[in-house]
């Protein structure tokens, strides 16, 4: 895959300590996608830092780096070592974690993730800040208002939909942990649903960029997201089938342009037309 011909390349969560993560198994196949419990693993901020980023300054496109952590100060941490780094285009939040000190996940609760955002606005000065919506909500579109109050500069949707896979010969479940994220074609629908309600009801008016994502194989998938609001698009599980998904995206892209005779993929953004 030619690098150099993508928007922007976004690392998997770095927390600020090392993490091996969850036992395996930790990816299952289904139909139409992937359920992965991968547990953050990651090298953890001090190893990343030491042994990435020399790799990270090589990178012919803009670098994102996507920071999770455990509590507000794990997500302060390393968002402001990130937002010190020349070679970070932009900083990520996961906000799908738990919070070590109740359990409840940081991006499901609007006030708790307002604040969140506030407090590691306050580190990253300099680095445009992206929040990565969980779809595990059930109004996405308060999530998403949370996030523009807290700072955020652009919204990304989506992380993975809780879900899980049953063994039907030794009757348990075929993810170690249980339930993991569902990904991939399966989850498409229902992710260009959430990022055309997102643009509809808070980032149009509030002028923030989506970043749509959710099940993107083919360059047709990114016009949909596009056309429902997304400024840009992301692959994630696509790759594991296809490495260069992401230049043949480009690729579709640029024709379809030229068919429609539009001169710039801006001019699609969220002109979905609604009866
Ligand atoms: C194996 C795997 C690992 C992932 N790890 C992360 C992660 O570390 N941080 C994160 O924010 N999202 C993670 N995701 C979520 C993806 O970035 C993306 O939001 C989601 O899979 C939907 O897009 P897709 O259908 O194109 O994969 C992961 C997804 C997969 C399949």
């Amino acid at each position: 895959m030619d690098l150099s011909r993508l928007g922007a390349f976004v690392t998997k969560s770095i927390t600020l300590e090392e993490r091996p993560g969850n036992e395996p198994t930790r990816i299952v196949e289904t139909r139409a996608g992937m359920l992965n419990a991968i547990g953050l693993a990651n090298v953890g901020l001090q190893r990343f830092l030491k042994e990435k980023v020399p790799l990270l300054q090589k990178m012919p496109c803009p670098v994102i780096v996507n920071v999770a952590g455990h509590s507000v100060d794990d997500y302060t941490s390393a968002s402001a070592a990130m937002d010190s780094l020349e070679c970070v285009a932009g900083v990520e939040l996961n906000v799908s974690c738990p919070n070590v000190k109740d359990g409840l996940v940081f991006g499901t609760d609007p006030k708790r993730l307002r604040s969140l955002v506030t407090e590691v606005k306050r580190v990253v000065p300099t680095k445009p800040l992206i929040v990565k919506l969980s779809p595990n909500v059930d109004d996405i579109t308060a999530t998403a208002r949370a996030a523009v109050d807290g700072g955020a500069d652009i919204l990304s949707l989506v992380n993975t939909f809780t879900a899980m896979a049953v063994d039907i010969n030794t009757r348990k479940p075929r993810l170690a942990n249980v339930t993991g994220g569902l990904s991939g074609p399966a989850i498409k629908p229902i992710a260009l649903h959430l990022v055309s309600r997102v643009y509809r009801s808070v980032a149009q008016s509030a002028e923030v960029p989506i970043i749509g994502m959710g099940g993107i194989q083919y360059w047709q998938d990114a016009v949909e997201f596009i056309l429902a609001g997304a400024s840009a698009v992301a692959v994630g599980t696509a790759l594991f089938v296809d490495p260069a998904t992401p230049n043949k995206i480009v690729d579709g892209l640029n024709q379809y342009l030229i068919e429609q005779k539009v001169d710039d993929l801006a001019d699609l953004v969220g002109t979905l037309r609604l009866p």
